[in-house]
This record gives structure tokens, sequence and C-alpha cells, in this order.
């Protein structure tokens, strides 16, 4: 086990010249490394190296590997934060439910049909529907009320199967995923996290357990739900080998999407511990989001809002790294700012049309196109 996070990514490489060397790792990331016993080291090197020619490598190998297996196009997923009403108490999380400071919110089912509807004018292939985790009977037939009436709005000449609909509500009993697959959700996120079951529990109080998200996951798999999940990046006490240790469980979980965005604090929410400095920490995502194209090939990975967090351009810099989902923000932006998990969350005020102009522009900046009314599912669950 590494120290932890004053770490290895300051280290530079010795020996040969920085091209040559280089030039050597890029063949090294073009060889057949992911299964073998050599996978680690080479995620390590993704990781942490701080040579420019080397990181660019990377870059550039991740950019061919994404237009190799998946294409060009960027599939948009508007992303309806429903609620912020929330029973979890995750330490990290500005909507925890211990948070006082917070207005709780619930859209009515009238506005989330009405953002869908206009996701859908917009050729927005998908959604996603996101809120704080609840369990009670009430959330569950809300849910399946609102994945109905979604599909039933969205329904088009374009769309005949009306739009694909991920949806992103915690922890739920198998009939309840069940049920909500049943009214026309395919896509499910649950993020590990961090796949460490003592990081895990570092973060979460103890009545949330790793085994039981990991349990979900597999549930979720059972039911025929394209699958993703994702963890946090520069978390107090998280290392490189955790980092890695990440990538590995992707890989061995075989998930169809990812997403994955740094660890940003909350005002109400902090985690005790040092963390690495913002600008580390948004290298470290964009070598994340490299490293998983490198070694997964073929599934979906996000260009979160947390990297655009932290830059401007943090997501344009996902796609570059190798990322083709974006999530525009279509929440209505008068709740916006009460579904805060990290400080500093971007698009607080525009309105969607907005995020929409200003979208184009940033996919087409980076070289790619968005994909328009389809659902850009990942290629890896359409092989699988
Ligand atoms: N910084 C970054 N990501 C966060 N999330 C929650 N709180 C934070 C934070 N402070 C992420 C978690 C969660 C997802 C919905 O948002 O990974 O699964």
């Amino acid at each position: 086990m590494s120290a932890p996070v004053a770490i290895a990514w300051h280290r530079r490489a010795p020996a040969l010249a920085p091209s040559a060397q280089a030039a050597e790792f890029a063949r090294l990331l073009d060889s057949d490394w992911r299964q073998g016993a050599g996978a680690r080291e080479v995620l390590r090197r993704i990781l942490t190296t701080v040579d420019r020619d080397e990181v660019e490598a990377v870059r550039a190998a991740a950019e061919r590997t994404l237009l190799d297996h998946c294409g060009d196009t960027v599939r948009l997923r508007g992303l309806i934060e429903f609620s912020n009403r929330c029973v979890l108490d995750c330490r990290y999380c500005g909507i925890r439910r211990g948070n006082r400071a917070v207005s709780r919110y619930t859209l009515t089912l009238d506005d989330v049909v009405a953002c869908a509807r206009w996701c859908a004018g917009k050729g927005y292939g998908s959604l996603v529907l996101q809120s704080g985790e609840r369990r009670d009977a009430a959330f569950v037939r809300r849910v399946e009320a609102m994945i109905r009436a979604i599909k039933a709005a969205t329904r088009s000449a374009a769309q005949p199967d009306g739009l694909g609909i991920t949806l992103c509500v915690g922890e739920q009993t198998e009939a309840t995923y069940a049920r909500w697959f049943a009214a026309g959700a395919h896509r499910y996120l649950l993020r590990i996290e961090t796949s460490s079951p003592e990081l895990f529990a570092a973060l979460h109080p103890p009545e949330q357990r790793h085994e039981t998200r990991l349990a979900c996951l597999q549930t979720l798999r059972a039911i025929g739900y394209q699958v993703g999940t994702g963890v946090m990046i520069g978390l107090p006490g998280q290392t490189v080998e955790h980092l890695i240790d990440d990538l590995l469980f992707f890989r061995d979980l075989d998930v169809d999407m990812l997403g994955m965005g740094p660890y940003i604090p909350h005002a109400q929410a902090v985690l005790p511990g040092a963390i690495p400095a913002a600008d580390e920490r948004l290298r470290l995502g964009l070598r994340m989001i490299a490293a998983a194209r490198l070694l997964l090939r073929d599934v979906n990975i996000a260009a979160t809002t947390a990297l655009q967090a932290m830059a401007d351009d943090g997501r344009e810099q996902g796609l570059r790294f190798g990322a083709n989902v974006i999530m525009p923000q279509v929440t209505p932006p008068r709740v916006r700012r009460m579904y805060t998990l990290y400080d500093g969350k971007p698009c607080l005020d525009e309105s969607a049309g907005q995020c929409a102009e200003c979208l184009d522009a940033r996919i087409a900046s980076v070289g790619r196109r968005t994909l328009r009314d389809q659902w850009g599912d990942s290629a890896h669950f359409g092989r699988r």
C-alpha cells in the first residue's frame, strides 16, 4: 500500500529523453496490457506521469481508442435533479440528510414531464432522473409514474420509443428496480464511490454498506439494465493504488457506463483529512477518464459536471481525454441551487436553452459531433 495523498504523481520518471521515452510509452499503451499482470503498472504510469509528452501520449491513445470503439459522437443526457430529499448521510455530500441548511424540494410530475419534452424537442436522446435517496412507497410510485409519463410524452417520429431514461436514485430493492425497468427505464447509474471498503466506511455512516451497493449493482445487471458506476477522485485518504483498484474493479464488474469526477468539498459537508490541490484533482480526474477508456474501450464515459466545476472547459477536456457523454443541466433554475452536492456547481442561473447553445459550440470546439434523437447506448452493452 502506498502512502496517502502526498503522492507519486509528483514523481518524474527518470532516464531517456522525454520524446523517446514517451514514444516507448505510447507503444506500451498500444500493446496488449489490459488483462495481464502488468495492467497495474501501466495504469500507475498513466495516473502518475508528469512528463508532458507522456501525458499527451495517454490522451491521444485514449482519444483514438474512443474513436475506434465508439465513434466521434457525444451523447447527451438531460439531467433532471427532481428532488433533493435524502435519507442518507454521506459525509461528503451537500444534500445529505443531516444538512439542515438546505431547503428541500421535489418537482411535480408536470415539471418533470415539461423538462423531458424540452429535451426531446432539442434532440437530446436520453435523460437522467437523479435525486436524493428515498425508498418509501410514495417515492417508488412517483418514480414509476415519472418514467411512464416521460415515455408517453416523448414518443415521436424521430424517437418512436421515447427518450432513453437513466435512473440515478440509489440503493433500492430488487422489486423496485424491476418495477422501474418494466416501466421503461433502461439504464441505472449507481456509483460505488470507491472500490475500497475501508475508504467507503470512512466516507459514510456505518449503516451505509459497501456490500449493499455491490449487491445492488449485481441485481441491476441481472434485471437487464445497462449499468454504470463510478468513483470520486482525490478523496481524503485515497491513494493512487486505490484509484488503480477502482479501474480494475470497473473492468471486473464489466460495467457499461462510468461517471467519475473530482471530489469537491462542500462548506456544510467537509470530510476531515488532506486532499490534493484543485488542479491536481482535475488532472487526476482526466487521467482516470483516459485510463478507463484505455482499459475498457467501448463503455460510455461521462465528462461530469464536477469537471466543469473545476475548470470552465473541464468537460471539453474530459471529451479530449476519452469521455463521450455529457449531461447538460435541465433542472428548472429556480431549484438548481438547492441541489448543491459540492461548492462551485456551474450553470446555476443559465436556462436550459442557454446551456444547450453553449454546449454545441463546446462539443464542436474539440472536433466532435453531437448525437441527436438517439438513445446513445454504450457499445459495450450491445456487444455483451
Ligand atoms: N464532490 C464530488 N462529487 C460528489 N458527489 C456527491 N458529493 C460530492 C462532492 N462533494 C457525487 C457522488 C454521488 C454523485 C451523485 O455525486 O459520487 O454518487
